[in-house]
Parts: structure tokens; C-alpha cells; sequence
């Protein structure tokens, strides 16, 4: 054969192959199901093949695409597994993608969708995490923006480069979701139209948080929430993890231990606590174990290929998992927590539910660090049944909605708080996240910032990093450095693993100790400002914490910028680690909460927005305290002298915020000669808040000095320039 007759063959060979590969799917149906947002659906589309369990309710397309719309997505289907596509036209600037790490401007990369314990993860970016949440936020030159939302938690890669979005599943074909709005901020409220908001937190949870695995006994914890009051270092609740547990088995208290929860709760309520408690997806497989044997009667354990309870190890050795794609197992966990939770426990703390199972005893090539893809789960109601492969990335999402089911039919007058490690796209509905076994590193504190940046602009705007580090002991430098601006993050909790250095505020001597209060004192004082942003993030789905670029995102030079960040639209934290951070443009002025802060290198710098107001509180040493007894507006007016913001506040529990027992106040600043006169101008709901506010502060922010004037709500403050 001469050299060019071979050179036809292969050009044949390549062009059949890309025939057979390449089995381009046409759309069956699309159109608008709401405000800019469109709906395609793939010619052999089968729901009951890819139940949605992200989207909060079934879409009814309501109008024709209008002329002019762009983003179309390319479906293909080849051995069974389905595709999208979706190109890209000009400069666009990519972000989302949920829990990642690496960079947070996503362009040029891969991430895989399988939810993995995947400890030590890493930062640049590639690894699998926890969490599936297939969603790109795409940002063009001019500010306005889109969201792609494939609607499939099949196995999968997320990819994009500079021409494409590239979304290629092992399972069915899929719908695809695009939002086309004029701003980021409007696209990430188009996705919680789509997947929900977070349910109003319980104000408690927005405090600090003191955790690690574990603390021993009902004694050691006493002793550590004892210190935080004796030192006047503000937290608001302790976590207990697996230790707690009698052998690591669920729903169970360590009869030597922890002997007594409801002794143990008590004490930590009168001194202002709250306790989380951990519960693990993994039932140890014990026939004399009440849990086991109850959930064998109901015969609500996944099965294996051949039919047989699955077992795989877990902390306490066997489990048995329960099936949570059955509505009657959802009911029997659910069921579990009513007695958990009647020993005073407040909060669930949900692991391991990628779910994770320790299979090192195999040869390394046949690990999968899960249960096998064949396991089959038996499904009902909308969900029909299907094998691992098709419902591991939504083994958390459906545990948590059922932990949710259970501590809200145990306590249905308070508000629940889960945390969750697993999660899929919309799970922000039933539970709040951490980023997983992060390590004591530089390099994983700076990353903490883009990944619940990340999280945020996904739909989860409930996040926060092991502050301090997990793995591997703390230097106090870096316990300093983190704490200093991971108190700004909307969920702040520090924690420790097992065999590791204490990792407690105190922990690290004097001087850290007093950059600790410091750091953790400048949260309560922010509460109102952070108790008003969950509010808005409860109501529109906008993130508590932002990326900088939402203070301008028609300025190209902040769409990378990932040190820093915003809390609301309003408040930017320059960490102490930001090495020359491109900060928005305008008149942005300096705010100071706490004696001391200004001489601390630690302490993250915070920095209004011009023509923006907003709220402070008093230094508590928990939520429960009298937060808004003195009211501290902090103001920068803009080049005009006007300014305005907000603040929402209920009795921070319960439900009767949503029959109008709330406060939500509009405060407006305007100039009048050489004075700032400051006016409540809207007041909506009827929680009494003029009996919590005795003072109300007015500080007038102007090139780097404070005027400051007390006044009352009712008449409103005037500040001398
Ligand atoms: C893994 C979790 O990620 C970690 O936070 C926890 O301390 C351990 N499991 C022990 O429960």
C-alpha cells in the first residue's frame, strides 16, 4: 500500500468513527418556563430514567423561545451515555461548579462529578469532592450573564475551555436549563427560581462553633464551653463527633462517655450553647442493635447485584445502608430522630454520605471508596428503581432530606440545622455544607476563599472551610491568619482531627488567644449585618458571601480576583494573607469593630461601599444575648452625601417570622449642609423592634475619619460633619 492510499484509509476510519461517536441528539421541545430561563429537552428524554431531584418543582413551559435566543445546547447520546454541549460565543468569563477547588474563574476546567471522601484534596483544582453540582455561571465582557444548569446527577465531567461547556454524563439523556439575564446577580437568583432557597436559619447557628474529633466526654465538653465563657470568647455551639456514640453506633450515647446527652444539653443550654451531634449514614450491622433490627424489619437496607443486604465498613465495622430513594425508609429515619432529638440535641451533623466505605482490604485497582455501581436501589414515589451508578451522587441530598423530614417532625416549632458533607445542586433546600478534610496549609486556607465563593454562586450560600485545617497540626500563625477573615464566612466553625494539636481559640497562646477574641468578637458585632444577608439569601437566593467582582462585574480586572471577597453587595474582607487584591473602584472606607483590631495584622480588613449603610451589633458572647441593644449604623455616603441599607430581624427561632412577626427596616442617610441626617424610611412586619434597639448609633464614614451620633429608631440621628 503507498504511502497516500494508507493516508485515505485512515481519513476514512477517522471520519466513520466520528460518525458512530458523534450521535447527534435533536431537541424534542424547549421553551421559557419563567423569567429568561429556558428549558430543552432531548428527543428520548425519559423523566423516569433521570428523575430531577434537583429542581424544586416540575417546570411547565409556558412561551416560545423569543427570536433572538442564543445559547442552545448540542445533546448527543453514544453507548448509552448522554451529552451536552454548549459553545460559547466571545470572551466569557466561567465560574460555579459547586464544591471545587482550584481557581475560582473556572475557565479551562475539568472537574468530575462523583461524590468522593476524598481527604487532603489538594488546590489546583481536578480532584472529586463531596458534592455534585452540575451548573456554570458564565459572565461576558459586559457585565450580563448566563447559567447552564444540566439537569443529571449520572456520573460525569464538567468541562470548559475558552469555546465550550462540555457536560458528558455515563447515564440517559437529560434536560438542560439556561438562564440569559442582564447581571451574575439576576442568573444566581434565576437558579434558586429553579433548585430553592436555604430555609431561614436558626440564628444560633450563625455564631462560632467549636468542634473536633472528638471531644471525649460529657466532662471535656462541659470543660471547653466553660472556657470560652471564662474567657470571653464568644461561641455559640459545640459539635460532638463520632466518640459520642456507643461503638459508632447511630443514634446511640456512649454509656461510659457521654452517659447522660440530656444532663449534657442542659448544661450547655443554660450557659448559652447549642449542640450539634453527628449521625453517620452507615448502620452498624448488629443483630442485637435496636437501629439494625429495626430497620431489617422494615427491609429498607440496599441490596446488592444479587438481591443480598449490601454490607460495607464504615466506622464501626459492617453497615448495612439505608435505601434512601424509598419514601419508607426516608419515613423510618426520619422516625429515628424523635428520641435523639427529645435529649435536647439542636443540630444534625450528617457525614460520610458520599457514602463513603472503606474497602482498603481490596487490591488498590479494585477500590472504589463506595459502595459497588451494580448495589441496587429499589426507589418509589417519582423515583423509580436504579442501580448505585445512577443515584450516588444523590445519596446525601436524599439522606438529608430525610434527616431533615425527621428533626422538623421532632421539633416543628424550630427552625433545623444540618450540616451536610455530601450534596447535589439544590440541596441548599435541606441542609448547610463544609468543604470536607481540608489540611492545616497555607495554600487550603487561601483556597477556602474560592470555594465558598464557588458554593455560593452555585446555590448553596451556607458554607465554610475547617477553619484552622483538619489533617495535620496548626502552627499558631496560621490559626491566626485563618481565623482572622474565616470569621467573615458565612458558617465559622473550627475543628481538629483526631491526633492532631488542640486547635481551640486558646490553644495557641496569649497572643493568639487575643487575636482570636478579636477575630471572633467582629462576628457578633456583624450579626445583624450577617442575620439580614441570610434573610435575603433565604428570599432571592443571592449568596451571603460574594466575589468581588458583583461590585462591578462589567470591571474585567476583579473577574479573578479571588483573596477577597464581599459579605452582601455592600462589605469587602481583604484577608491579612491578600497580596495587592484588585479592589472595585470608588470611595470604599475603612470600618473598625473592636478595640484592638486596627494594631492586629491578623484581622481581615473590612471596607464599606460607597452610598452604603449597614447594620452593627453589640459584642455577645452568643446569639442570645442582647445583640441590638445599641444599634450601630456604619455609613458611607456616596459623592452625593446619600446612602442606604437594611436590616431584618425576628426572635431568630421558630416559624412566625413567615406570619409577618418580623422586622425588616430601611434606613436612609442624606445630606443636608454639614450634616448627615440618618431616617428609618420603610418599616415592614410587626416584631417589636423598637423595645430591643435602647440606642441607636449613627457613624458617618468620610476619607478615613468617623463622626459618629446617638439617636433613637423613632427619630432618626443627625451627625455633625
Ligand atoms: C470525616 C469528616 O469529614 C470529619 O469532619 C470528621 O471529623 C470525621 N469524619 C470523623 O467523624
Amino acid at each position: 500500500m503507498t504511502t497516500s492510499s494508507r493516508y485515505y484509509l485512515f481519513l476514512i476510519f477517522l471520519l466513520v468513527f466520528a460518525s458512530v461517536k458523534a450521535k447527534n441528539i435533536p431537541i424534542r421541545q424547549s421553551g421559557l418556563i419563567g423569567h429568561s430561563i429556558a428549558e430543552f429537552i432531548p428527543e428520548g428524554f425519559d423523566a423516569s430514567l433521570v428523575p430531577s431531584l434537583m429542581l424544586q418543582k416540575e417546570p411547565v413551559i409556558k412561551k416560545a423561545l423569543p427570536a433572538g435566543w442564543h445559547i442552545v445546547p448540542e445533546f448527543s447520546f453514544n453507548e448509552g451515555k448522554a451529552s451536552a454541549v454548549v459553545h460559547l460565543q466571545g470572551d466569557i468569563s466561567l465560574y460555579g461548579g459547586g464544591e471545587v477547588t482550584g481557581p475560582l474563574l473556572r475557565n479551562g476546567q475539568t472537574i468530575k462529578l462523583w461524590n468522593t471522601d476524598n481527604g487532603a484534596y489538594g488546590t489546583d483544582g481536578g480532584k472529586r469532592l463531596y458534592q455534585t453540582h452540575p451548573w456554570v455561571l458564565g459572565v461576558r465582557k459586559d457585565g450580563t450573564a448566563f447559567g447552564i444548569l444540566f439537569d443529571s446527577y449520572w456520573k460525569a465531567g464538567l468541562k470548559t475551555d475558552s469555546k465550550a461547556i462540555a457536560f458528558n454524563t455515563e447515564g440517559a439523556l437529560f434536560r438542560v436549563f439556561v438562564i440569559d439575564r442582564k447581571s451574575p446577580q439576576e442568573v444566581v437568583k434565576g437558579l434558586a427560581e429553579l433548585t430553592g432557597t436555604i430555609e431561614m436559619p436558626p440564628r444560633w447557628s450563625l455564631g462560632y462553633q467549636q468542634c473536633r474529633f472528638s471531644y471525649a466526654s460529657e466532662q471535656q465538653v462541659k470543660e471547653i464551653a466553660d472556657t470560652f465563657r471564662e474567657k470571653q470568647i464568644p461561641c455559640d455551639a459545640i459539635w460532638m463527633d463520632i466518640d459520642y456514640m456507643e461503638g459508632f453506633r447511630v443514634f446511640t450515647f456512649n454509656k461510659t462517655n457521654f452517659p447522660n446527652p440530656k444532663r449534657l444539653n442542659n448544661y450547655l443550654h443554660a450557659k448559652g450553647f447549642h449542640s450539634v451531634f453527628m449521625i453517620d449514614p452507615g448502620v452498624k450491622a448488629d443483630s442485637t442493635y435496636a437501629v439494625y433490627r429495626s430497620g431489617s424489619a422494615k427491609d429498607i437496607w440496599v441490596k446488592d447485584v444479587g438481591g443480598r443486604e449490601y454490607h460495607g465498613k464504615v466506622w464501626p465495622g459492617d453497615c448495612a445502608f439505608p435505601d434512601f430513594t424509598m419514601p419508607d425508609c426516608r419515613d423510618w429515619w426520619a422516625g429515628l430522630y424523635k428520641q435523639f432529638m427529645a435529649t435536647g440535641v439542636d443540630g444534625v451533623w450528617n457525614d460520610m454520605n458520599e457514602p463513603a466505605v472503606n474497602d482498603e482490604a481490596l487490591p488498590k485497582d479494585q477500590r472504589l471508596g463506595t459502595m459497588p455501581y451494580t448495589n441496587q436501589h429499589r426507589g418509589g414515589g417519582s423515583l423509580p428503581a436504579g442501580p448505585h451508578l445512577l443515584y450516588h451522587n444523590a445519596y446525601g441530598r436524599l439522606m438529608v432530606q430525610a434527616t431533615r423530614q425527621g428533626v422538623m417532625a421532632a421539633n416543628p416549632g424550630k427552625r433545623p440545622f444540618i450540616l451536610t458533607r455530601a450534596n447535589l445542586l439544590g440541596g441548599q433546600r435541606f441542609a448547610a455544607t463544609w468543604t470536607g478534610d481540608n489540611l492545616a496549609d497555607e495554600r487550603f486556607m487561601k483556597v477556602s476563599v474560592p470555594m465558598c465563593i464557588t458554593l455560593g454562586l452555585s446555590g448553596q450560600p451556607f458554607s465554610g472551610p475547617d477553619i484552622g485545617g483538619f489533617l495535620g497540626n496548626t502552627s499558631p500563625d496560621l490559626w491566626a491568619k485563618w481565623l482572622g477573615f474565616g470569621v467573615f464566612l458565612p458558617f465559622a466553625r473550627g475543628h481538629a482531627c483526631a491526633g492532631t494539636n488542640n486547635k481551640e481559640p486558646w490553644a495557641f497562646g496569649g497572643a493568639v488567644e487575643e487575636t482570636s477574641r478579636i477575630a471572633i468578637s467582629r462576628r457578633y458585632r456583624l450579626l445583624p449585618l450577617f442575620y439580614t444577608l441570610f434573610y435575603n439569601a433565604h428570599k432571592t437566593g443571592l449568596p451571603v458571601m460574594q466575589p468581588s467582582f458583583f461590585a462591578d462585574p462589567k470591571d474585567l480586572s476583579l473577574r479573578d480576583e479571588e483573596q477577597t471577597f464581599l459579605l452582601g453587595s455592600n462589605l469587602l474582607v481583604v484577608p491579612s494573607f491578600a497580596k495587592e487584591p484588585k479592589l472595585p473602584a470608588g470611595k470604599w472606607e475603612k470600618i473598625s469593630l473592636v478595640d484592638g483590631e486596627q494594631s492586629d495584622p491578623y484581622q481581615a480588613k473590612l471596607l464599606l461601599k460607597s452610598g452604603a449603610i449597614i447594620p452593627a451589633g453589640n459584642i455577645i458572647q452568643n446569639t442570645g444575648e442582647k445583640s441590638l441593644e445599641t444599634l450601630t449604623l456604619f455609613v458611607n455616603p456616596d459623592s452625593r452625601g446619600n446612602a442606604t441599607g437594611e436590616l431584618y430581624w425576628d426572635s431568630g427561632e421558630g416559624w412566625e417570622f413567615n406570619k409577618g412577626n418580623f422586622s425588616r427596616l430601611k434606613f436612609r442617610a442624606k445630606k443636608s449642609g454639614s450634616k448627615t441626617i440618618l431616617h428609618v424610611v420603610a418599616h415592614e412586619g410587626s416584631y417589636p423592634i423598637n423595645e430591643q434597639v435602647a440606642h441607636l448609633k449613627v457613624i458617618v464614614l468620610k476619607d478615613g475619619k468617623e463622626y459618629s451620633e446617638t439617636g433613637s429608631l423613632k427619630q432618626g440621628v443627625l451627625v455633625q460633619m
